[in-house]
């Protein structure tokens, strides 16, 4: 089944609910058992039969086989948010001794998590350069239980040399973990290029109309059962209207994508020509670093990007941004509307060194579903905007 055709039919039997398309919302904590000998066995309970709101319901279970096809993996649990998914994926596979290798390009509260957190439970964690590639064998000790890739970073987009990572990680008997949400399960297959656990922010694209927070974790079988005890005994589940929401997001994310990627290569384009950027940061353009691994390992991309600005004052920059008509400012991404966000990497980071860090010099953009020539005016009247305040 091909994977436009597959993202309809994952996940929905509507012979189950009595014809209607979309799985309903089912409210449960408490479920009743018609027999003790019924209550005995509730753990083999499957399909439309649950045990306890807390385990899941027909409507999470839609969602979660939707994720693991698409995703390629072996099966899936759903959660409160993306950085709740990141947290309880971690916490799965950490003991105290440990230590973990995370991105340094990695999203900023996962970095947080892991400064303040884990080390309350003994376990340490060193950050490593984005492009380290196969050398991060050197990296891994015994005592490293996780290799943790987010590709492409969060802000610089740098896109990692997965295959390479993950083959070092696995070699050493670390867990390789991914933040796959910049690809979607659509763009980057992680179960074919070594990764051992898939995290998706659904917040992003599967819901895909920014009203919604939703994680997703996706293993390969090795992994499920250390997963799913982690996700059951720290109480993890998805809100069911949440998760209908998302199940019927997911169900456009193709074609939401597929515009997303062209407006953001449009506007990529277009600002790479404007004499205001230094440099553009999208991973399906030359010029970002590890380009040649989107190449070779995605099948598409998304549109959310960077650029690099020449360095302005934050009083021009705010001429700019402040009476934007279209991209609004605001966090997350995946939506159908672009959004715009200045960023000031000093401090941010603590491995990579960028020759811009200081300042607001990135602007990352977030590409919707609104006509690219718009939204190009948008960009060009801030431009007008930024040098009139310089
Ligand atoms: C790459 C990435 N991962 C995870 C998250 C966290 O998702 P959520 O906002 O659902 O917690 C975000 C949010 O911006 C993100 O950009």
């Amino acid at each position: 089944m091909k994977e436009d055709t597959k993202i309809v039919v994952t996940g929905r039997d509507t012979k189950f609910y009595g014809g209607v398309v979309n799985p309903p919302v089912y409210h449960a904590s408490t479920v009743l058992f018609d027999s003790m000998e019924e209550l005995e066995n509730r753990q083999q309970r499957t399909g439309l039969k649950m045990s306890y709101g807390l385990r899941g319901t027909p409507t999470t279970f839609c969602l979660e086989q939707a994720i693991a096809e698409l995703e390629g993996g072996y099966r899936t649990v759903l959660c409160s948010s993306g950085l709740a998914a990141i947290c309880m994926a971690l916490m799965a596979f950490v003991k105290c001794g440990d230590n973990i290798l995370i991105v340094d390009s990695v999203y900023g509260p996962t970095r947080k998590f892991c400064d303040t957190w884990l080390p309350r439970y003994g376990v340490s964690t060193t950050y490593y350069e984005p492009m380290i590639g196969a050398d991060i064998a050197d990296m891994i000790r015994p005592e490293t239980s996780v290799v943790f890739v987010e590709s492409p970073g969060s802000i610089t987009f740098e896109v990692q040399d997965v295959p390479a990572i993950a083959a070092a990680g696995r070699a050493k008997g670390a867990k390789v973990l991914m933040d796959n949400t910049w690809a979607s399960p659509l763009y980057f297959k992680p179960f074919t290029k070594g990764v051992d656990v898939s995290i998706q922010a659904a917040t992003k694209f599967i819901v895909g109309h920014s009203d919604v927070l939703l994680g997703s974790v996706t293993t390969n079988k090795e992994s499920w059962k250390a997963v799913k005890s982690c996700f059951s005994e720290y109480g993890q589940q998805g809100a069911p209207d949440d998760v209908y929401f998302a199940q019927r997001g997911l169900r456009t994310l193709s074609i939401r994508l597929k515009r997303s990627q062209e407006t953001g290569l449009k506007l990529a384009r277009w600002l790479g020509d404007r004499p205001e950027v230094e440099q553009v940061l999208h991973p399906a353009l030359p010029g970002c670093p590890g380009h040649e691994f989107w190449k070779r390992d995605f099948l598409g991309a998304s549109g959310l990007f960077a650029v690099v600005l020449k360095p302005y004052t934050r009083t021009a920059l705010a001429s700019m941004l402040d009476h934007m008509q279209l991209f609004g400012m605001g966090f997350s991404w995946g939506g159908y509307e672009s959004l715009i966000v200045p960023y000031d990497l000093s401090g941010v980071r603590t491995v990579t060194h960028y020759e811009w860090s200081g300042g607001y010099r990135v602007l990352r953009i977030y590409a919707g579903l609104e006509d690219p020539e718009d939204l190009i005016s948008d960009l060009e009247a801030g431009f007008e905007r930024l040098n009139a305040a310089c």
